[in-house]
């Protein structure tokens, strides 16, 4: 029970309840202030009322990720549609339905984003206003009558046709797709009207696609798109994993993700004091979507467990996160990553130490170990050794599983020794 008329008293809040309290506040349930005043007033009194396995932390934790999730659908499913109208700015107008009290807290990233014209995003509960940069609230309503997009606005017809060009009909899998982007979302979005034309028409553009094979990109190409990608500069990191993971599903930082069929993102607990970096994802993690599946994954996971480790409790990723092949018929043969390629991808490697903090890192063979360190020198002599990442966490170079599954039995036997003896060394430093 909470306590009567607690009268005077300052309450202490640490840093942590501050943050969540940040997010939960927009929650749309009634009683998230009660829920946040009962986990402070327990905090006061010297619980530990955020620890990640207490009920209360739970649900406030969960409730948190739900209002991250519902700004995220916000920046990623607002349409706006351009008003008529006299003036030097142009002006743009969204209706949209957040599950949560999205609106004001995700509004001044469209203010950054759309700083050069003036806006509005009504939803039920409020409307939002950006004069000449200037953020004004009013209370929301029923949808307001925007322009349509069939025939009037060009820039609305542009999109559908980029649209209709990106869909990749290889890659559609329905349910990851209703997750990504729910059903209730649909009809607002102009694009979505063109989803069940191209999904009866996907079969064929399959066949046709795997008939004409990759085509050869002009001289050139390669410079442009990489000068574009430098000029892209993301416009917030994620602020935490799941945010991460679902950026990385569209990232287009190499050119790795035409062939590949999906992002692999890393997998584990989000608090692992151990995370094991292996190069890319293989044949079978492409077509999963997770990592170490595949026969290195088998071997990885046998060592780390004689190495007395069990791989849920530890961070498992890549160094880049789509698979390099060429195709050779019908199989799909693995090939290393440039080291621009690693390079590109590190952003994402560098985000998932920030986010989950390690104590060690294990690099499995070179292409991580440049990776996490930067040196691309030969890996025989710094096999066992200690280095360090960007961020100073410490870096234990190892082999690579893979290593082991190319070599002769008698030099396996030795790799694989000598990979079990680093992961015990890894596991020891990091208890
Ligand atoms: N090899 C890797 O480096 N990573 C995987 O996920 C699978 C094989």
């Amino acid at each position: 029970a909470l306590p009567a008329a607690p009268g005077p008293h300052r309450a202490r809040a640490t840093a942590a309840f501050l943050s969540l309290a940040g997010t939960v506040v927009w929650h749309s349930d009634p009683q998230r202030f009660a829920r946040l005043y009962e986990a402070l007033w327990r905090l006061d009194r010297g619980e530990d009322a955020l620890h990640p396995a207490d009920p209360q932390a739970v649900r406030l934790n969960a409730m948190a990720q739900a209002v991250r999730r519902d700004m995220h659908k916000m920046k990623a499913f607002v349409r706006f549609r351009e008003l008529q109208g006299a003036g030097a700015r142009r002006r743009f107008a969204a209706w949209f339905e957040p599950d949560h009290h999205s609106l004001e807290p995700t509004a001044p990233f469209f203010a950054r984003r759309f700083g050069d014209m003036d806006w509005s995003i009504a939803t039920p509960a409020l409307t939002v206003r950006c004069v000449d940069g200037a953020l004004d609230y009013a209370q929301g309503g029923a949808p307001p009558d925007l322009p349509s997009g069939a025939g009037g606005d060009a820039s609305e017809a542009l999109w559908e046709v980029y649209f209709a060009n990106i869909f990749n009909p290889a890659r559609i899998k329905l349910n990851a797709m209703r997750a990504h982007m729910p059903k209730k979302y649909w009809r607002n979005l102009p694009e979505t009207k063109l989803i069940p034309e191209m999904l009866a028409d996907a079969e064929a553009r399959v066949q046709r696609m795997h008939e004409a094979g990759a085509s050869t990109p002009r001289r050139g190409a390669a410079a442009i798109s990489t000068r574009y990608r430098a000029a892209q500069t993301p416009p917030e990191p994620p602020a935490d994993l799941a945010a991460a993971r679902l950026d990385a599903q569209s990232c287009t930082r190499c050119d790795l993700c035409g062939p590949a069929t999906q992002t692999v993102w890393g997998e584990g607990p989000p608090d692992a004091r151990l995370m094991v970096v292996g190069e890319q994802p293989g044949d079978e993690e492409d077509r999963a979507g997770r990592p170490f599946i595949g026969p290195a994954g088998t071997l990885l996971r046998a060592s780390l467990a004689e190495a007395g480790l069990d791989p849920r409790d530890l961070w498992l990723t890549n160094a880049v996160k789509h698979f390099k092949f060429r195709r050779s018929g019908k199989r799909r043969l693995h090939q290393n990553p440039t080291r621009g390629e690693i390079e590109h991808c590190r952003w994402w490697l560098g985000l998932e130490v920030k986010l989950i903090k390690p104590r060690v890192i294990i690099a499995l063979g070179a292409s991580a170990a440049f990776a996490l360190t930067g040196d691309k020198s030969p890996l025989g002599p710094r096999r066992g050794t200690v280095e360090q990442s960007a961020d100073g966490t410490p870096v234990l170079i190892t082999w690579h599983p893979a290593f082991a599954l190319r070599s002769e039995a008698e030099a396996a036997a030795r790799i694989r020794a000598e990979m079990v003896d680093d992961l015990r060394a890894a596991a020891a430093r990091a208890a």
